[in-house]
């Protein structure tokens, strides 16, 4: 593994990462069949070419054998974000969670403290070592399709105009609810198919940007001036190691002309890592800088800065993330939680979530 440098301690990348961060070129060919980009103005024309494909998208990508209708996304991203809010209102559970192997640690906590309000057998389909299985995802599944909860007093499941606005009157999630108040097997089906992808996405992904910038800060994260401004730390984590580190599209045909390094046959992958990182666009571009965000009103609209995406396939979630890896963030950081090892060189695996592995510990405990 070859070795990247910011500030006082390093990372090491794997080798397939380390090799596509070496190249000078914005426009590469990475094999026979894939064009690599990280020029910014061409990867903003390429996403804006032609809609994600229902297969190329993560959490909406067809479930149960349909495609996921509109209306039942947008329903999920607010029941989402309802989820969010009223858990992060909640108190954290006991920091002790927070120790262990991140970004794994992050995630269950995060898990813990958002979801644990779901009766089984919903609350097993956000459990890690349900979601590591797919035996046992299935079994799940099945069983949640087959006994989604209680349904309302009088006996009657609730339909999408009863569904409460912030949690449940049981306690439960809203997405919990969106499972309980499906009109059809496949609408349940799919209801949760999404409760597992946005509580797996929503958890790993604020798991990873939190885990990078507690390894990003260092041991001078106790620094007053790192205190004083973390949703900078976390914009300048985006941009260092954005989990969203690539972006992939199959097919070459619609983007043939916008560059001749681009056939029919290729496959595109674009490289917000690389881009956020290229002395064409950034001062001191490996340096860890949160300053550089200090009265930037929108860090969004910032030139080749793109952690969430390009207009045309913008993350809908991107309201929740940074607040919820705040909040999570000061938790760790009021906790003491420590950096246990390594000191020097953690590694960052290839893995379509970019992260940095590392040990924690709560500092005194
Ligand atoms: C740290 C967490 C997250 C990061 C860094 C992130 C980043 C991104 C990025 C870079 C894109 C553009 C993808 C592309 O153009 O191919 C995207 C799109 C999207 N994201 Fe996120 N995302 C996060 C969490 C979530 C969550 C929790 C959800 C919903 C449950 C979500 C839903 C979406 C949707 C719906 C799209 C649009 C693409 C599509 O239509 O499928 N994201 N996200």
């Amino acid at each position: 593994m070859a070795t990247a440098t910011p500030r006082s301690h390093s990372i090491v990348f794997a080798p397939r990462i380390q090799d596509l961060l070496a190249r000078d070129e914005k426009v590469f060919r990475i094999d026979p069949g894939k064009v690599g980009v990280s020029d910014s103005r061409l990867m903003a024309e390429i996403v804006a070419a032609r809609p994600v494909l229902s297969t190329e998208r993560s959490v909406y990508k067809p479930a149960a054998g349909a495609e996921i209708p509109h209306d039942s996304a947008t329903r999920t991203i607010r029941a989402l974000g309802q989820d969010a809010m009223a858990g992060i209102r909640k108190p954290p559970p006991l920091v002790r969670g927070m120790a262990g192997s991140w970004p794994y640690a992050g995630t269950s906590y995060l898990r813990r403290w958002l979801f644990s309000a779901d009766p089984l057998p919903v609350s097993l389909l956000s459990k890690r070592g349900v979601t590591r299985s797919d035996t046992l995802s299935r079994l799940v599944d099945r069983a949640v399709t087959r006994w989604p909860g209680s349904a309302d007093q009088d006996g009657r499941q609730d339909g999408p105009q009863d569904r409460p606005q912030d949690g449940r009157p049981d306690g439960g999630t809203a997405l919990a609810g969106l499972i309980r108040g499906a009109g059809d097997t496949l609408e349940r089906k799919q209801a949760v198919a999404m409760y597992r992808r946005a509580t797996a996405t929503l958890c790993d992904g604020v798991a990873a940007l939190t885990g990078n910038a507690l390894w990003l800060m260092g041991p001078e994260r106790d620094r007053p001036e790192h205190r004083a401004d973390l949703t900078a730390v976390l914009w300048e984590t985006l941009r260092l190691l954005p989990p969203a580190w690539m972006l992939y599209r199959n097919g070459g045909a619609a983007y043939t002309a916008l560059h001749p390094e681009i056939r029919p046959e290729d496959d595109v992958a674009l490289f917000p890592l690389l881009m956020h990182r290229h002395p064409d666009y950034w001062s001191d571009p490996l340096e860890f800088r949160p300053e550089r965000w200090d009265g930037v009103a929108d860090p969004e609209k910032a030139p080749a800065f793109m952690p969430f995406g390009f207009d045309g396939a913008r993350c809908w979630a991107k309201h929740l993330v940074v607040p919820l890896a705040e909040r999570l963030l000061t938790v760790a950081l009021d906790s003491r939680l420590v950096v246990h090892s390594p000191r020097q060189e953690a590694q960052v695996p290839l893995r379509s979530l970019l992260s940095v592995r590392f040990e924690a510990r709560v500092a005194g405990a």
